[in-house]
């Protein structure tokens, strides 16, 4: 049975799902979700690992983030959350795309605390001063006028043509986690996500055994653009879930699952 709980972390308190023992994984979402988008990893990894999914700051049930939040300031609340949750020996992350940049800035000041490191739909590079540009415009519009635009504008670019089609339900949930998600969260990790550094130049130092998925129709984070991210890191692998989208863990579960769960088994 997973459980729900509150841990404080210095001013903020941030929501936890929790589930299992052994070998802890924790699940780090994309945006602007929560970590209700890992749902399918519980129900078959929750058997072997102990698994530790958070709402960010901002996010979910944490508590509300303002101005801007840097992706590394969201590693150091994960590094303080296995603080107070008593969690000393190294962990795994499992990470999605705004997760994987925070899951980079986990690994690179946190290098100790990682025993493997899984990459979801995310990239290396930081924004194109365009697209930082139009994040901060969207981070002012999501502040005056609410979610819905971001929320109308994101769907169709997460999910691939066949979960658009074929699972309306986990549209429909994630339309729903971003249409409640606070104006004040969004912002932030808008703004954080701008201003994110570029992590490339450090891949090839970045020794951690690694596991790469990407879905074979991901718009926002192409697979092409991932397999030149693992050939970058010295102890990964990379693993394209054909005709999956941008959420490849909720879109193709069993595949996701499978290819996690073989990666756990070697590390
Ligand atoms: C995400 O899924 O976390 C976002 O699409 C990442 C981004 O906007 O770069």
């Amino acid at each position: 049975m997973s459980s729900l709980s509150q841990f404080s972390i210095g001013p903020h308190s941030l929501q936890v799902r929790q589930q299992g023992a052994g070998t802890p994984v924790l699940f780090v979402h994309g945006f602007p979700l929560d970590h209700q988008m890992w749902n399918e990893q519980f129900s078959v990894l929750g058997r072997s690992f102990r698994l530790i999914a958070p709402d960010l700051r901002g996010f979910g049930g944490s508590s509300i983030a303002s101005g801007t939040v840097r992706m590394e300031d969201y590693a150091d609340d994960l590094a303080n959350l296995l603080d107070a949750m008593a969690i000393r020996e190294p962990i795994v992350i499992c990470a999605l795309s705004m997760g994987g940049y925070i899951a980079f800035q986990f690994a690179l000041k946190y290098r100790a605390k990682l025993r493997g490191l899984v990459l979801c739909d995310t990239r290396s590079a930081a924004d194109k001063p365009e697209a930082a540009a139009g994040r901060l415009k969207t981070a002012d519009q999501v502040l005056a006028e609410g979610p819905t635009a971001l929320a109308d504008g994101m769907i169709p670019k997460l999910f691939g043509p066949a979960a658009l089609k074929d699972q309306p339900e986990i549209v429909a949930q994630t339309r729903q986690i971003i249409l409640k998600t606070s104006r004040e969260g969004i912002a932030a990790a808008l703004r954080g996500m701008a201003e994110r550094p570029d992590v490339t130049s450090a891949l090839p130092n970045l020794d951690v055994p690694a596991l790469l998925i990407c879905g074979s129709e991901d718009v926002i984070t192409p697979a092409k653009e991932m397999a030149t991210v693992a050939a970058a890191l010295p102890n990964a692998r990379f693993v394209e879930i054909q005709g999956a989208g941008h959420m490849s863990p909720l879109e193709a579960p069993a595949e996701v699952n499978l290819a996690l769960t073989e990666f756990l088994a070697t590390i």
